[in-house]
């Protein structure tokens, strides 16, 4: 082992106890130290991935390039939503720097080599996302997976620097925590898990 194991159950309640903290959730001008957001993408480039392709690519918005960012995601809002635009929605997305300290575009490098089928390029980027949920988590802080809009846009891709064929996954956003959000109910185990082992009766 080239790790000094931690407690089991420090770890089973880190896993449990993450909670997706949206922005309403987080406190106005968010403060959070830019040592955590680096510990939390070098432990996200840690991610299991096939082939050694590492397809993760983050990129890193705070401050004036947050809120230009979100300039950008609401005005394209505005010229894609059609009918379905909403104010609400528009004015969130404008401000969502007023609570958000640190959004991050989650991208996906495509695999030139075409050796790797893409789903498994997305999971291995979703491992990524989860250790860098984690590690928020771990340090006290919110964080939240959001779609949002207009992630396959070419205009919204060429911002956060991805070519045509990369993908957009999302964007993690990060705060301090203003209120505690509830714990989703979970299944049971055996609703998601069939045991086809030996058994001793
Ligand atoms: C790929 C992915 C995309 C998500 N996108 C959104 C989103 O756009 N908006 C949102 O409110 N939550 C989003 N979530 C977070 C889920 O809503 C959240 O994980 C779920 O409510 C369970 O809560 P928990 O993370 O506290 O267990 C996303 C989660 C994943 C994995």
């Amino acid at each position: 082992m080239n790790f000094e194991p931690i407690d089991p159950s420090s770890l089973s309640s880190l896993i449990k106890g993450r909670r997706t903290v949206k922005p309403a959730a987080m406190k106005k001008h968010s403060q959070v130290p830019d040592t955590v957001i680096r510990e939390a993408l070098e432990n996200a480039t840690y991610a299991p991935n096939h082939g050694k392709t590492q397809p993760w690519h983050f990129v890193v918005f705070s401050g004036e390039a947050l809120q230009a960012l979100n300039r950008f995601q609401a005005n394209l809002y505005l010229e894609t939503a059609g009918d379905s635009f909403l104010d609400s929605k528009f004015l969130r997305m404008k401000l969502q720097f007023e609570t958000v300290a640190y959004s991050i575009a989650i991208g996906m490098k495509k695999d030139m080599r075409g050796n790797i089928p893409e789903w498994e390029e997305q999971a291995a980027v979703a491992c990524a996302v989860q250790n860098m949920a984690l590690t928020i988590a771990n340090r006290g802080y919110g964080g939240i997976w959001s779609s949002g809009k207009n992630l396959n846009h070419p205009a919204m891709k060429k911002y956060v620097g991805l070519s045509e064929a990369d993908l957009l996954l999302g964007w993690f956003l990060v705060g301090e925590i203003a209120i505690q959000p509830p714990v989703p109910p979970r299944h049971p185990l055996e609703m998601h898990v069939i045991w086809k082992v030996d058994s001793n009766d």
